[in-house]
């Protein structure tokens, strides 16, 4: 992309932004906090972090399970759409970031939602599928969750998803983040093992019984990237 385009793309990301998706003091400070703490600046973009919002109440949406915290920005779109005994569980591997998203989760009013299980999310992921099988157990329907929200470590996205499928329930939504990485996803001989990380679970969507799904082409300030749907189906 050249710069006027990336300045082009920051200018209506920020029109839409001020317009649709303002900030509020809590998401301001979430964002600022990370930052002080050398946070990666990666986290969703405000209007991406409102879509995630709406998609989660347009699913209506009582528990969400977010893959990758970061600071905690986008976990708070999410779970500002979720009723007050709704839940939210995020996985972060690094426990700096789960203590800067901690905080800025308690400041949002959110820590009796949202709760950060620290360590790789493959091995959370095993410990949740566990309590999801107690459960199932126990009583007559499991609790799955109605929306997951993939954004960590890509290399990991097929397995990610094959997980997400054993722990929602047909309805649910999944959502990839960063499938288009500046075109890269479309490098069939790629050996960047996110890239193919990243194109398994697209071929995991498109193949699965259960799974149908798209994806898009995004750009705007966090540049030339996109997003995968899918819905669980029966
Ligand atoms: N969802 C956040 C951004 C997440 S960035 C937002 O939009 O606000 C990706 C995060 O995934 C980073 O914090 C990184 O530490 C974490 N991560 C990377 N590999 C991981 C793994 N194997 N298990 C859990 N978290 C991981
Ligand atoms: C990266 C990760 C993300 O989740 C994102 O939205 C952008 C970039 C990264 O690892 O570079
Ligand atoms: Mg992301």
């Amino acid at each position: 992309m050249t710069q006027e385009q990336q300045e082009q793309w920051d200018s209506v990301d920020d029109y839409f932004t001020t317009l649709l998706a303002p900030a509020d003091e809590t998401l301001t400070t979430a964002l600022r906090d990370s930052d002080t703490a050398g946070l990666p600046r990666i986290a969703v973009a405000p209007n991406q972090g409102k879509l995630l919002h709406l998609l989660a109440q347009i699913q209506g949406a009582r528990r969400i399970l977010e893959i990758g915290t970061l600071g905690g920005y986008s976990t708070i779109w999410l779970a500002r759409a979720l009723p007050t005994d709704g839940r939210l569980i995020t996985l972060e591997h690094n426990p700096a970031h789960a203590d800067v998203a901690r905080a800025n989760i308690a400041r949002a009013g959110l820590d009796k939602i949202v709760e950060i299980r620290v360590g790789p999310a493959l091995d959370s992921l095993t410990v949740l599928g566990a309590e999801h099988e107690a459960h199932a157990e126990r009583a007559a329907r499991p609790e799955p969750f109605d929306l997951v929200f993939i954004d960590a470590d890509k290399v990991n996205n097929a397995h990610y998803l094959e997980w997400a499928l054993e722990l929602t329930r047909p309805g649910s939504l999944i959502i990839l983040d960063n499938v288009v990485r500046g075109g890269a996803v479309t490098d069939a001989t790629s050996t960047d093992p996110a890239i193919l990380g990243t194109r398994s679970a697209l071929e995991l969507i498109a193949e699965h019984p259960r799974l149908t799904g798209t994806a898009v082409q995004t750009v705007g300030t966090k540049g030339y990237d996109g997003f995968a749907l899918a819905r669980v189906l029966a």
